[in-house]
């Protein structure tokens, strides 16, 4: 019997849920052309499509919404921020942005130097591949094969390939890479921890061939949780101490405040000590998010990110947060229904393609899957496999995605085990009717990010 952990939080204020017939689901979704995208949030029951700015804020937090400077320069809550980014990472120098991939927009064109350079992660996420490429780079994907198999469960399928990482950079030569990202947690597949080996690893080959080593930070604490609780040597330091070796084997940070940091907007991107670096960073900002001490962001939103950085690094928060996904995992697993295992930091992944073995990729079983779970039960999950992946830009074909997932995100405090109840019971009972569905075809393809405004409708005959 799985232990739940009880919400280390009581409930101050609710927020009422609208629930639907299954015939008004079937015509929202008719509506939203079969992209759940598309539908009105509230027409959604509950909602996982991403836990990204979807957390909820604590009492602390809203106090501090009430306390925002908003002088255009040298807000005093920009210095709150600062202490907070200089007392959880040791990095003395922050800016803030508007959210993470304004830190990607404002970070990366200071370090891909030459057209066609490589940016080395171990699965990079797809804005942070998309300004990878705006800035003339080359996203490379260097992630263990063992998070390709999802039944098989391994501590640490964020991991870097050690092997194939050095073999890369010895194949294509020092000059052609401008940088290695760690992404932790690695969202891509699925939320899955870099354990501290792993990262200490990959610094070590950087620095013997001289590769500047930067940190994708959106879901820092979630890694930090998994080392303590997995990593011999970690057991007894705290959130705190992991952060700070974990990040001390970095430069660099960009960060999505929307995850960890609990807020519902907001990014960073702290540096450890090139002042250069942070110059070139701040020029950039100006014209792109705004003066150096708000960064996109008002007053109010620095001191609710300054906050929350600090309640994002509480164990019991932590402790009561991983293991509701866990449990959601385990209830799927005790169901029958598919998934990646372990189940990471922020997420469930179910295995669609394991689930729906009669659809093939080019008609998306992930997404048939995405819009059953919300005919079923007002559910929004969201796919993550060939339907996000796209087209080869040189062939126009549509790529086959080595895992097809549909992603159950959960944001931060929101839903109670309750909640996770109703989505076991309902992905169980598609479990059974799983061979009539049907796949989809395009009715509108968007040129670029199709994912977010295409059309669909089930495969005509
Ligand atoms: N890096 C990672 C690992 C992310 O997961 C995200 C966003 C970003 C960067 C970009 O940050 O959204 O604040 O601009 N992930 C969200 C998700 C959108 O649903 O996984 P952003």
């Amino acid at each position: 019997m799985f232990k739940r952990v009880a919400e280390p939080f009581r409930i101050k204020m609710v927020e009422p849920l609208r629930v639907t017939t299954r015939k008004e689901r079937e015509k929202a979704l008719i509506d939203a052309g079969y992209n759940p995208f598309l539908l009105k949030a509230e027409d959604v029951y509950i909602d996982l499509l991403t836990d990204s700015g979807t957390g909820a804020m604590s009492d602390y937090q809203w106090a501090g919404l009430m306390l925002g400077d908003e002088s255009y320069a040298g807000s005093k809550n920009y210095f709150h921020l600062q202490n907070a980014v200089e007392d959880i990472f040791g990095y003395p120098y922050c800016v803030p942005t508007h959210q993470g991939r304004g830190a990607e927009k404002v970070l990366f064109p200071c370090l891909i130097k030459k057209k066609g350079q490589f940016v080395l992660g171990n699965m990079h996420f797809d804005t942070t591949k998309a300004h990878i490429e705006l800035n003339g780079g080359r996203a490379v994907n260097l992630v263990t094969e063992k998070a390709f198999d999802t039944t098989t469960p391994y501590d640490w399928k964020g991991n870097f390939d050690l092997e194939k990482l050095e073999a890369f950079i010895k194949e294509h030569g020092v000059e052609s890479i401008a940088f290695i990202l760690i992404t932790v947690t690695c969202n891509s597949s699925g939320g899955q921890p870099v354990s501290m080996e792993n990262i200490r690893g990959v610094s070590g080959i950087a620095r013997k061939y001289g590769i500047r080593v930067f940190m994708d930070a959106a879901r820092f604490a979630e890694n930090a949780y998994f080392i303590k609780k997995r990593e011999k040597g970690y057991e007894n330091k705290s959130i705190k101490e992991i952060v700070r070796e974990m990040f001390s084997y970095a430069e660099g940070f960009t960060m999505s405040a929307k995850k960890d940091a609990i807020v519902n907007i907001g990014g960073l991107i702290a540096i450890k000590e090139d002042e250069e670096l942070f110059t070139a960073v701040k020029t950039n900002l100006i014209p792109n998010e705004g003066f150096v001490t708000y960064g996109g962001l008002a007053g109010r939103d620095m001191e609710c990110l300054a906050r929350g950085l600090q309640e994002g690094i509480k164990e019991e928060y932590l402790e009561y947060r991983i293991s509701q996904v866990a449990y959601l995992g385990a209830r799927l697993i005790e169901g029958g229904v598919p998934i990646q295992q372990p189940t990471g930091g922020h997420a469930v992944f179910v295995d669609a393609k394991k689930m729906l073995p009669h659809i093939p990729y080019y008609q998306f079983p992930a997404q048939v899957l995405v819009n059953e779970l919300y005919l079923e039960s007002g559910v929004r999950a969201v796919e993550i496999g060939s339907f996000l992946l796209g087209r080869d830009p040189d062939t126009h074909e549509q790529l086959e995605s080595p895992l097809e997932l549909m992603r159950l995100t959960i944001p931060r405090r929101v839903y109670t085990n309750d909640h996770m109840d109703v989505v076991a019971d309902a992905l169980i009972a598609i479990k059974d009717k799983a061979f009539t569905l049907k796949g989809l075809e395009f009715t509108y393809e968007p040129p670029v990010l199709r994912h977010f405004t295409a059309r669909l409708r089930p495969v005509q005959g």
